[in-house]
């Protein structure tokens, strides 16, 4: 396997499951040191012992994307890396099916932190150090629901839309100080997170999707792989579905 991240470090969130945990596997094998910053720290522990397993060097850092100091100390305790951080993936993200009219403030409050606001603060902690080395790159994690809405995610599309265009606005930002930012949107992906969708929305997933079945999160990684390493150097600003062609969008 090409170490193509050798010498970098990259913190991935919500490394303790799904696509994140798959993440932290593939940028590891690719070389990377990789913190895996996580509000379940047992899964943390696993996914830092695989990677431990398989020749490769992790680290868990407590993150809990709902509250403003957990991420600043996440933040602070990352940055003290020898060489600093070269690679940010946020990837952690939350949320369930649910009729809008049914949702409570507490419900929503918890989708935006998890999903956009939490990122924003963990990104907004770690870009300026890149910014001032005049590299990195920070993939964020999104969905097919935030770039064509989803049936009963209505306040989780709003999050994901939300995080598309932070992409979109930090690319064009970044770019004068040498960081790259791309988002991935994940379809339908056979994770944990997936299979709290009623069993009817999967069938019906499953018969609009071209490519006839969900997604592995390995698939994913490696779309992330992509905007994390130098094969991307050129790319900014974009949105990638990984979705089996459920959606095309332009
Ligand atoms: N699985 C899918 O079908 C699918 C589809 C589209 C988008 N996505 C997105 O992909 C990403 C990964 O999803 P997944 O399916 O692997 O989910 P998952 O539930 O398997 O993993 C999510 C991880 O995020 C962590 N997390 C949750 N709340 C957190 C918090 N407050 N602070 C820190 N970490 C927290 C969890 O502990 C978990 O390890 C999410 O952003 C999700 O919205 C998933």
């Amino acid at each position: 396997m090409e170490k193509t991240l050798s010498g970098k470090t990259a913190l991935v969130t919500g490394a303790a499951s799904g696509i994140g945990k798959a993440t932290a596997l593939r940028l590891a094998q690719a070389g990377a040191n990789v913190l895996v910053a996580e509000l379940d720290a047992k899964g943390a522990a696993q996914t830092v012992a695989e990677i431990a397993d398989a020749g490769g060097t992790a680290r868990y850092l407590a993150l809990d994307l709902c509250s403003g100091e957990a991420i600043d100390r996440c933040a602070q305790e990352a940055l003290a890396t020898p060489g600093g951080i070269g690679i940010v993936v946020n990837v952690a993200g939350w949320g369930y099916s649910q009729p809008f009219v049914q949702n409570t403030p507490d419900f929503w409050d918890r989708v935006m932190a998890i999903n956009l606001n939490g990122p924003i603060r963990l990104t907004h902690r770690l870009v300026g150090p890149m910014f001032e080395a005049r590299s990195g790159k920070v993939v964020n994690v999104a969905s097919d629901a935030g770039r064509v809405g989803s049936l009963g995610e209505t306040v989780y599309s709003a999050a994901k839309g939300g995080l598309i265009a932070f992409t979109k606005g930090l690319a064009r930002e970044a770019a004068r100080h040498g960081v790259n930012v791309n988002c991935v949107c994940p379809g339908p992906t056979d994770t944990p997170l997936y299979q709290a969708v009623p069993e009817k929305l999967r069938d019906a997933f499953v018969k609009a999707i071209p490519l006839r079945r969900i997604g592995q999160p390995q698939e994913v990684a490696e779309a992330i792989l992509f905007f994390a390493s130098a094969q991307s150097d050129y790319v900014t600003g974009q949105v990638l579905s990984v979705s089996g062609g459920l959606t095309m969008a332009g």
